[in-house]
């Protein structure tokens, strides 16, 4: 998607040797419109299936993973949620997700009732390192029984090996823009993906 590829270009940066900040647009500040053309572009791939739910983690996730509805027929967007809270009332599905880049291991939860049997589950989320986070929601999605359509992402890192752990599992993946390497604290895209 040239115009995401733009702004990480014009407004990203990088720090750590290998982590990209975008939070001008996507991880604090948020750009709507750029959200919302992002759906046109999942959509214009993903459509071969019906898609009754989209499934993200919070937090980042949200803010993409709604205006991409708008391109699904506004089908209802859920997030996992990283703990669940004291008093609930409710049962969960849950996952134990190990974040590499934050070294921390965390519990994500959906209650049941919003996920059902049978269900087509969309996943859209900001970003794709080791694809812990969306490995996690896909395990959420089989427990529920619903069937996965993809994982659709902004922005995959794709010298990490989160693209290999989910086609093992037997999902597509669909990146909108694909980091091949950070050289010398630029961003360099990997190229030939007639699809962006
Ligand atoms: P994984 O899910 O693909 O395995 O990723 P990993 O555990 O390595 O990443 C953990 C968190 O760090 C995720 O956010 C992920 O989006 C984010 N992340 C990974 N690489 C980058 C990067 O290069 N730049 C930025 N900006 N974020 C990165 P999270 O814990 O879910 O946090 P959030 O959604 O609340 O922001």
């Amino acid at each position: 998607m040239e115009k995401l590829k733009q702004m990480i270009i014009d407004e990203g940066y990088v720090i750590e040797p290998d982590i990209l900040k975008v939070d001008k647009f996507i991880n604090h500040q948020m750009d709507i419109a750029l959200f919302k053309e992002m759906g046109v572009h999942f959509k214009k791939h993903f459509n071969k299936q019906k898609v009754d739910r989209i499934l993200t983690i919070e937090a980042s996730g949200i803010g993409i993973a709604s205006l991409v509805s708008l391109s699904f027929d506004m089908v209802p967007v859920v997030f996992a949620k990283k703990q669940q809270s004291a008093i609930t009332g409710h049962t969960f599905y849950s996952s134990n997700v190990y974040s590499y880049t934050k070294k921390v291991n965390s519990t994500i939860i959906v209650d049941t009732r919003f996920i059902q049997e049978g269900e087509n589950i969309l996943i859209i989320d900001d970003f794709l390192a080791n694809g812990q986070a969306a490995l996690g929601l896909i395990d959420i999605c089989r427990q529920a029984k619903a069937n996965v359509v993809g994982v659709g992402i902004a922005i995959e890192k794709g010298f990490q090996e989160g693209r290999k752990h989910i086609n093992e599992a037997g999902v597509d993946v669909y990146s909108l823009a694909i980091v091949d390497s950070f050289l010398d604290g630029k961003v360099v895209f990997k190229e030939n993906n007639e699809e962006l």
